[in-house]
């Protein structure tokens, strides 16, 4: 069975929503849907348009990983931003049939254990698991998925809303993005929808490496 990661999620949060049989049917036909009809959502302060055509939506799961290794439990430094690793989910279709329930999505994944995706992919061999986000060597976001690849490096940000959720930590929501290709087959990435993933502002009382977890949606263009 295929279907949206979105929905995947609520399940989860609410798994007795519907019988898998009566969801069938209920389901909108999310495999078929025109992209050219997608608009990425608008950051408060507006990122630069996409130029090119979208390719690919993912809602991403997992970790903002920070360091104060350089400067253990200090109250007068700030914890270094160091990667982010996630687990991308396909959810292309949703935002076309379904966007605001797309830009819910990843509060609602940081509400569910990062397990539940990992549960959800053994369950299905073409299941919503799609791709994952890592930093290289190098320290450049990369994008890897079943439809394509990026690596890139940021272009433009702007602050999440002041309605964003506060994160597990309650510390915020990290900025929405504009990402451009350094390397890869897409050329534009955007981070929207964020959900968390703030670090604390000073290292007081941490003394090296830490994740902070976070969700959000990426829309891909080539
Ligand atoms: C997965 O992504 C591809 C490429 O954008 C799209 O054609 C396909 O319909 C997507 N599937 C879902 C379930 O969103
Ligand atoms: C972030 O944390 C994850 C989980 O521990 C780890 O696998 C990953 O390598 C870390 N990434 C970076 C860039 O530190
Ligand atoms: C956002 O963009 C500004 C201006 O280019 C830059 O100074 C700042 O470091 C960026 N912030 C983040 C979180 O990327």
């Amino acid at each position: 069975m295929r279907c949206s990661f979105a929905f995947a999620f609520l399940v989860a949060v609410a798994p007795t929503f519907a019988a898998p049989t009566s969801m069938e049917k209920r389901r909108p036909a999310l495999d078929v849907c025109d992209v050219t009809k997608a608009v990425v959502p608008p950051a408060p302060t507006p990122l630069p348009a996409p130029s090119g055509s979208l390719q690919y939506v993912a809602i991403g799961r997992g970790t903002q990983n920070y360091t104060c290794g350089a400067t253990p439990n200090s109250p007068n430094a700030a914890p270094k931003a160091i990667g982010a690793i996630a687990t991308l989910y396909n959810a292309t279709c949703a935002a076309v049939a379904a966007p605001q329930v797309l830009n819910d999505t990843p509060a609602i994944a940081l509400k569910t254990p990062a397990s539940v995706g990992v549960a959800v992919e053994k369950e299905s061999t073409d299941g919503p698991v799609s791709g994952h986000h890592y930093f290289n060597a190098a320290g450049s976001p990369v994008f890897e998925t079943e439809y394509g690849w990026v690596q890139a490096k940021a272009f433009a940000n702007s602050t999440a809303p002041p309605t964003a959720d506060k994160g597990k930590n309650g510390l915020g929501s990290v900025p929405w993005l504009k990402l451009v290709s350094t390397a890869g087959t897409w050329k534009e990435v955007y981070r929207v929808d964020t959900a968390g993933g703030v670090a604390p502002k000073t290292c007081a009382d941490i003394a090296g490496t830490f994740e902070v977890e976070y969700a959000a949606v990426y829309w891909f263009y080539a």
